[in-house]
């Protein structure tokens, strides 16, 4: 441990893990005018450039890419054949990851903010000074000085221990998208069908694998709509992708040349699993895509006061700060919807917090609201949602109003060859949109109109009256919030009744509900 005396570097802001989280608030509190530490264990841009988000996007890309190579006849392009070669692919996606690691590196040295690479750690309460912040790193040891402390540590893959992930045969998303990891397997079984299973049983389906997917749920992506999971269903069964619903797994195994996970009906009673009838489904790999565990340990939180539960780092849920003043925490660390766009906007609102009670930003506290977060999942098609599904709608005794209309009927989505659904709902009393589910070429870009239109309180009307570009697939969103009002030019018309003839002459505006359409 260093000696008190050799602290030297004060700070406003003390910064630990630079993840999405964490580097976003460093560049953010020196845009303020904040002198700033950030502490890194690992890589610079954490999960999401190193082990998530965009490795995974750029095996993605190179996935799809093959994937319209399969189609090229299709748009009367004869290929001679081609040949993928995988190493190639986690060379280009190494490649993005390293650029943009460095790219971070110089943003952070633009905004004068003090990197420090090494394990962070709160050192005892506030003091007059700030907080002690000691720095492990592989050789050294150092302790600075922050009057303000945004803890950004993250998360890291869930474990079972019957699940003996021994990172040979049985893998976390980690160990896939570690650089060195080159290996297309024959057999791929991914067990949780989630977001991360999902997106990596498209990747490796498409490079050739036969992949198998287990869920504990009754279906793959739980929380999406319904329509838009059998949408994707559709697509994994045309690329011979097989999902097993309603699986409890029981345990995993390395067999030496393979591997062999044994399961049970997720029906079956904790109590009876013993002698219920099992299933046995080998591979040559494993993947264990089960959701995350929070960083929070080793932090020094219980010495002074900072409760978790399940590991999640508790704050309030506004301002963000746990229940020592001047120390706030963001991201997957605090649980929540752990994406890294959440991450980077947790990090705004504790970076203006933090700053605004030191005086820096004056009068610029806010609090976090997450009643519109816009979400992807990039399988192919992509999926993409903002706001409430119907039934979330339905549940809050909201009166909702659901348009559809697919891509198969609009003259863009035709040319490029695409299919897909977008769904918008809205609250049949405001007009307002609530929510939107899309599967579809660049369904995150549509949702992202929507995502503006419902963090500005926009209505059904004033989407209709925007004049979107044609042909694009932007008309996608003009033509299903006119499907609300039975108004959508393109999808086939209903005789006339009384109530839609009412609807059409504007008595009453908005009256279409989903049972109806
Ligand atoms: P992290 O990114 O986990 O960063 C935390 C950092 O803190 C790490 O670098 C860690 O090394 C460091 N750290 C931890 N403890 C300490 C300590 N004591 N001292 C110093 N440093 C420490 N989200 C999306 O929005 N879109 C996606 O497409 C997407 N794809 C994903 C794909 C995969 C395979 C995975 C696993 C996740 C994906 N996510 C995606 C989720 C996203 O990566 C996370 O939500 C996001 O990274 C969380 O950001 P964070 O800053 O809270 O934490
Ligand atoms: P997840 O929560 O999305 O999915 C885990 C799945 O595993 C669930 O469907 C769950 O029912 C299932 N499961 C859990 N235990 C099981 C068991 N014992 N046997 C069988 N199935 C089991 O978590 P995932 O996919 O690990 O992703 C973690 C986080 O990373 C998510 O919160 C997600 O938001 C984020 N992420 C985001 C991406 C994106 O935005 N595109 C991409 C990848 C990850």
């Amino acid at each position: 441990m260093p000696k008190e005396e050799t602290i030297e570097k004060q700070y406003d802001l003390v910064i630990i893990g630079a993840g999405p989280g964490g580097y976003h608030s460093a560049v953010r509190a020196a845009q303020y005018g904040a002198k700033v530490a950030l502490i890194e264990k690992n890589k610079l841009g954490g999960t999401c450039l190193n082990r998530g988000c965009i490795p995974t996007k750029a095996l993605l890309a190179s996935a799809h890419f093959i994937e319209k190579l399969q189609r090229a006849e299709e748009f009367g392009v004869e290929l001679k054949g081609y040949t993928t070669d995988f190493s190639k692919v986690v060379e280009r996606k190494n490649k993005i990851v390293n650029e943009l690691g460095t790219g971070i590196a110089n943003l952070q040295k633009s905004w004068k903010n003090d990197v420090y690479i090494g394990h962070g750690k709160i050192l005892g309460g506030n003091t007059e000074e700030g907080f002690k912040v000691l720095i492990k790193g592989e050789t050294n040891e150092e302790i600075i000085l922050g009057k303000r402390v945004i803890l950004a540590t993250g998360s890291t893959p869930a474990l079972i221990p019957n699940f003996n992930v021994d990172h040979e045969r049985i893998l976390t998303s980690d160990d896939i998208l570690n650089p060195n990891f080159k290996t297309i397997p024959k057999r791929l079984l991914i067990i949780g069908a989630g977001v991360i299973g999902c997106e990596f049983a498209d990747i490796f389906a498409t490079f050739g694998s036969e992949v198998t997917l287990l869920e504990y749920l009754p279906s793959p992506i739980a929380t999406e709509e319904p329509i838009i999971i059998k949408h994707l269903q559709k697509k994994f069964d045309s690329m011979g992708l097989k999902i097993f619903t309603s699986q409890n797994v029981l345990s995993v195994e390395n067999t030496g040349s393979g591997i062999k996970a044994t399961t049970c009906s997720a029906s079956v009673p904790r109590d009876e699993i013993e002698n219920a009838e099992t299933s046995v489904y080998e591979a040559d790999l494993c993947l264990v895509s089960i959701g995350r565990n929070k960083v929070s340990n080793d932090l020094g939180l219980e010495e002074i006061g900072i409760g978790t539960r399940r590991g999640a780092i508790e704050v309030d849920p506004g301002t963000l700060e746990t229940s020592v003043n001047g120390i706030y925490a963001i991201g997957d660390v605090i649980g929540g919807i752990m994406l890294a766009h959440v991450a980077s906007y947790e990090g705004d609102i504790a970076v203006a917090n933090a700053l605004s009670s030191l005086g820096i930003y004056k009068n610029h506290s806010k609090r976090a609201n997450y009643r519109v977060v816009p979400s992807t999942i990039f399988t192919s098609p992509n999926i993409g949602s903002v706001g409430l599904k119907i039934n979330q709608a339905k549940n809050l005794g909201i009166d909702v109003l659901v348009g559809q209309f697919s891509y198969s009927s609009l003259g863009k989505a035709k040319c490029m060859g695409e299919e897909g659904l977008l769904i918008i709902l809205a609250d049949k009393h405001t007009t307002q949109i609530i929510g939107a589910s899309c599967i579809g070429e660049s369904a995150p870009e549509l949702i992202a109109e929507i995502t503006l239109a419902m963090q500005n309180g926009l209505s059904i009307e004033d989407i209709t009256a925007t004049i979107h570009s044609h042909p694009t697939l932007s008309e996608m969103v003009l033509e299903a919030a006119e499907a609300i009002v039975g108004r959508s030019i393109h999808k086939k018309g209903r005789p006339i009744t009384p109530r839609l003839r009412d609807i059409l002459m504007e008595q009453i505006p908005y009256g279409i509900d989903y049972e109806s359409e």
